[in-house]
């Protein structure tokens, strides 16, 4: 009898003690009407398993505040009758995430669980969540992710896995099941190789991954990305860069800009299968030339930035074949010569160009409208063309072109309204004979043309004559 009651005593303290600590500030009330969220504050992990909260239909989100979720294991939102959609742990100080610790979730879509200190992350944690499209993982975790861990998530749409000190390695298999991923952000970590995880997300449109460590791209990492959209590789190391992309690639918008990118590396028709790209930022690097033929093909870009690099020199002949190309910025380079004279095309759609703080000392002011009939603003400031040239150009890019002109003319001596009266039409006394020049030269094409169809009909009708005298033998 005695053995008996001691039990029914201790269970009975024991119960006291769980109540009390259940107690301990942990409540969930309803949100404000119409919110659809429960709001849970001060919980343990073992809070949700026997809340004194019916949790209901109108439960979409749970919103932990001020919760002390250190170590999660197995079951822990295994709630009866929830239909909860989004979970929110932000900033819950969770540690350790076993292995199906959000079974029970089967309506879950979102899980928040950024702003944690995870350093241990089961393989199977995901298990038993496979409705989940958006994961939050930024800042979160303080170790590596283990391969596989998200096979469960074959619906995963969006990966946020920014910000997170402890993430310096992935592998082939990290990213294993994630078929239908649109969305892969692992911007602010630490990755100094991409080790083939990444490459066979087939269905990505965006991949952040700025301000990494990374230091080599290699033609394997990008192998399958034949959706990818936007790829920012912006901050990281990268001395090594073997771009390599699906034939049938869509990438439009690629930035490269603070890298370790030199002449050695960035090399003639490095982009000539990126046939989309419409952004190319390959700003501070250490470029000194533009290699020819580097924009080869690159029918859509639209802009390209080539600022703070070593570039000495402009030649317009480097940028012909880029047809749709709207802004173009070489500003803080060391540019001396300008040759716009060489080259096959003329860009119709520039309005933008920068080249401003570089070392050029004088400008062919008749070619540069040449080659850019619609050119809406140029910036031209810290350069080193002398005080008089520089009132002049102001001038005519002003009123002869209609274009905006940034250029330090401040403590240059103006021009009286004589000289700008000759300067105008000194300038159009050129342009003119430029313009009659390229008249010239189109009537020598159409001339050509017109030689070249007559060649062609009478290489016919030799033939259709001959064929017809041949028919009644
Ligand atoms: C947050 O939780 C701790 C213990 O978990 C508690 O002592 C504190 O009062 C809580 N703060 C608020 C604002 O509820
Ligand atoms: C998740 O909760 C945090 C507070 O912990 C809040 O700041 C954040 O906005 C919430 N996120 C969403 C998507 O509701
Ligand atoms: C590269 O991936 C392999 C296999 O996935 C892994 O074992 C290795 O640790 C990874 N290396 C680095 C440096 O990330
Ligand atoms: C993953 O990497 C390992 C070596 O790190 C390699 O043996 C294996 O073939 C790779 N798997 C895939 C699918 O690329
Ligand atoms: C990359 O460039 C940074 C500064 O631009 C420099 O400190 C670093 O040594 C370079 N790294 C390599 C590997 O060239
Ligand atoms: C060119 O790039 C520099 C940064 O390197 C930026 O400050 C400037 O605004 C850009 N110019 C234009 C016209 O966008
Ligand atoms: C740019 O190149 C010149 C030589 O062409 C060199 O003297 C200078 O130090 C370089 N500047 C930078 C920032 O690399
Ligand atoms: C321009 O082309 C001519 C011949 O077509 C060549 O001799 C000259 O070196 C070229 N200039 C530049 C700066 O490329």
């Amino acid at each position: 009898m005695i053995v008996p009651l001691k039990i029914w005593m201790l269970s009975f303290i024991f119960q006291i003690f769980i109540t009390k600590s259940r107690c301990q500030g942990f409540k969930c009330k309803y949100g404000e009407r119409g919110a659809l969220t429960a709001i849970c504050e001060n919980a343990t992990p073992s809070s949700f398993r026997n809340p004194e909260y019916h949790f209901d239909h109108l439960d979409e989100t749970l919103l932990c505040l001020n919760c002390t979720l250190t170590e999660l294991t197995a079951g822990r939102f295994d709630i009866g009758g929830n239909r909860i959609q989004i979970l929110n742990l932000t900033n819950s100080k969770i540690e350790t995430i076993e292995a199906k610790t959000f079974t029970g979730l089967v309506f879950l879509e979102k899980l928040y669980l950024s702003h944690n200190i995870i350093s241990k992350f089961e393989t199977e944690v995901f298990y038993g969540t496979r409705k989940v499209k958006e994961l939050y993982l930024d800042d979160a975790l303080l170790a590596p992710l283990p391969d596989y861990v998200f096979r469960e998530l074959r619906q995963l749409r969006k990966l946020i896995l920014k910000g997170n000190s402890g993430l310096d390695r992935l592998g082939n298999l990290t990213f294993f099941g994630l078929i239908h991923l649109q969305f892969l952000d692992m911007s602010w970590n630490k990755l100094k190789e991409l080790n083939g995880s990444v490459a066979n997300l087939e269905n990505l449109e965006v991949l952040l991954l700025n301000d990494n460590k990374l230091q080599t791209i290699l033609p394997t990492d990008f192998l399958e990305l034949s959706k990818l959209v936007e790829l920012d590789l912006s901050n990281n190391r990268i001395t090594v860069l073997r771009l390599f992309f699906p034939r049938q690639n869509i990438l439009r918008y690629l930035n490269l800009m603070n890298n370790n990118l030199t002449d050695d590396v960035v090399e003639s028709y490095m982009f000539q299968h990126l046939t989309n790209l419409e952004t190319l930022d390959l700003s501070r690097n250490s470029l000194t030339t533009i290699p020819l033929r580097l924009f080869h093909l690159l029918y859509n870009l639209r802009e390209l930035t080539l600022s703070e690099n070593n570039i000495t020199k402009f030649a317009f002949s480097s940028f012909t074949g880029l047809p749709s190309l709207q802004s173009l910025n070489l500003s803080h380079n060391s540019i001396k010569e300008t040759n716009f004279v060489n080259g096959t095309f003329q860009l119709n759609h520039v309005s933008k160009v920068d080249f401003s703080h570089n070392k050029i000392k004088e400008l062919d002011e008749i070619f540069l409208k040449f080659r850019f009939p619609l050119l809406f603003l140029i910036r031209l400031e810290d350069n080193l063309i002398p005080c008089a040239s520089r009132r002049r150009l102001e001038l005519i890019l002003k009123k002869l072109y209609n274009t905006v002109t940034s250029i330090d003319v401040d403590n240059c001596p103006k021009l009286d309204e004589k000289e700008e009266k000759d300067v105008l039409l000194e300038v159009n006394g050129e342009l003119n004979v430029i313009a009659a020049r390229m008249r010239s030269i189109d009537i020598i094409k159409i001339w050509f043309l017109i030689v070249i169809l007559i060649l062609v009909g009478v290489l016919f009708y030799i033939q259709f004559f001959i064929l017809n005298r041949r028919q009644p033998e």
